[in-house]
């Protein structure tokens, strides 16, 4: 488990390898004709340059990545050994069956895992913050028999959970509310454990802000959806991280949580060809319209993906009247565009090689402010893992115990 005392310096570090490899990972990859880093990084641009796809799929995949990059990207090692965590083994829990009834497998898991990985000398009543249908707060209430307030949103969500807690005999209250209100944030008091399990964005910020102004005496967060914020870029809440360089975009919290899904081979290939078609047509509308950036496009019907020149016409008529920009498709060599847009599809698939490797060291920049900020404002802070990645990939779990 990670001292707290290391947490400051932990930051600071990640921070400047951050920083140092920015031009790497901050890149809008479909906005780009040409790899990035001809300059800074000839010789990794020169490796990548001989990449198939199919070499690009293997190395996406492939445990050694890390190991590779790390010829051109000597950073690397230093970024993935601070942010390497520690796995709670969650201490064993036995429920009562029932308890069980109605909740989704790898939910369970999940749920358990949390619960199991928290460290709780003192039992406290609990607040569950954005709590679905309580189940986390459903097995912690019957792990401690203390009470639990349970605050959700959806009314249904607080329906069901309070037919279950019902039915398990656990003392579950449910508030139905707003978690970014007054009554919401009032919810949290000191003689408290408060725990959000994949609360998004702003809502586990709020909890975390909410609970230490009210001195609750502990805090258990897994954040999730890290670009669910209402302002346009992130707003650092440690004074550490308000002093970085770092100015992350909504795009760059994405980052930190894409993860490598491995497709089954009909979805690639239709991944593929949308990619393929959305920078043919982008390739074409610069060239029509004398336009030298980007234009993105909405969510598209998977059906209107057809292999072939057919389909890439099909696929541009229907962004020129999503765009309603003024390009008669007549006038065009479609093939000769379809065929930029496969070229830039590579591009794009070789940029996303190179941040697939920063991701988790952005993840832990984001939580690390948060850890740090709970530092500044009298708890002594932990970060573990509390189960696999393949369980869930938002597998952080940051604890908080006010120091009294
Ligand atoms: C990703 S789910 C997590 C639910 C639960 N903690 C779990 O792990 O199963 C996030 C929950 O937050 C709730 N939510 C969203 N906005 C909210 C708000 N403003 N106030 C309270 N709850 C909110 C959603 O309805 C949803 O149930």
């Amino acid at each position: 488990m990670t001292d707290s005392s290391d947490l400051f310096s932990r930051f600071n570090v990640l921070d400047q390898l951050l920083s140092q490899t920015q031009n790497l990972w901050q890149q809008r990859p479909f906005h780009w004709l040409d790899l990035p880093w001809r300059q800074t990084h000839p010789a990794l641009c020169t490796w990548l340059d001989e990449l198939s796809m199919a070499d690009l799929q293997a190395l996406k995949e492939s445990d050694s990545l890390m190991s590779v990059l790390h010829a051109w990207i000597p950073e690397l090692s230093l970024l993935h050994y601070f942010s390497e965590l520690p796995t709670i083994s969650p201490q064993h829990i036995t429920l009562p069956a029932r308890i069980e009834t109605g909740v989704p497998g790898r939910k369970w898991q999940q749920v358990c895992a949390f619960a199991g990985a928290l460290t709780q000398p003192h039992p406290r009543p609990w607040l569950e913050w954005c709590a679905g249908k309580g189940h986390l707060g459903r097995v912690l209430g019957m792990m401690s028999s203390q009470p639990v307030v349970s605050l959700e949103w959806q009314k249904k969500l607080c329906d069901d959970g309070n037919q279950m807690a019902e039915r398990d005999g656990v003392a579950q209250t449910f508030v139905h509310g707003d978690a970014f209100s007054d009554s919401g944030r009032a919810l949290c008091q000191s003689a408290q454990s408060a725990v959000a399990l994949h609360a998004c964005g702003d809502l586990h910020v709020t909890l975390i802000q909410a609970a230490s102004q009210a001195k609750t005496q502990h805090i258990a967060i897994s954040p999730c959806c890290y670009h669910l914020i209402q302002s346009p870029r992130y707003q650092p809440l440690s004074q550490a991280a308000q002093q970085s360089m770092l100015v992350l975009e909504k795009a760059d919290l994405k980052l930190a949580l894409q993860e490598t899904v491995t497709a089954g081979q009909h979805t690639q290939r239709k991944g593929a060809l949308e990619v393929s078609y959305r920078l043919g047509f982008d390739a074409m509308q610069r060239h029509a319209l004398n336009h030298d950036s980007y234009m993105p496009l909405p969510n598209v019907q998977k059906s209107l993906l057809q292999e072939g020149e057919a389909g890439f016409a099909d696929f541009c008529r229907w962004a020129v009247a999503q765009k309603a920009v003024a390009i008669d498709l007549d006038d065009y060599d479609l093939a000769a565009f379809l065929a930029q847009g496969q070229a830039r599809a590579a591009l794009v698939a070789k940029m996303e090689l190179i941040q697939q490797v920063f991701r988790r060291p952005l993840e832990l920049w984001l939580c690390l402010d948060r850890s740090c900020y709970l530092e500044e404002q009298g708890y002594q802070v932990t970060l573990s893992t509390f189960c696999e990645r393949a369980l869930t990939p938002r597998n952080i779990l940051i604890e908080a115990t006010l120091i009294s």
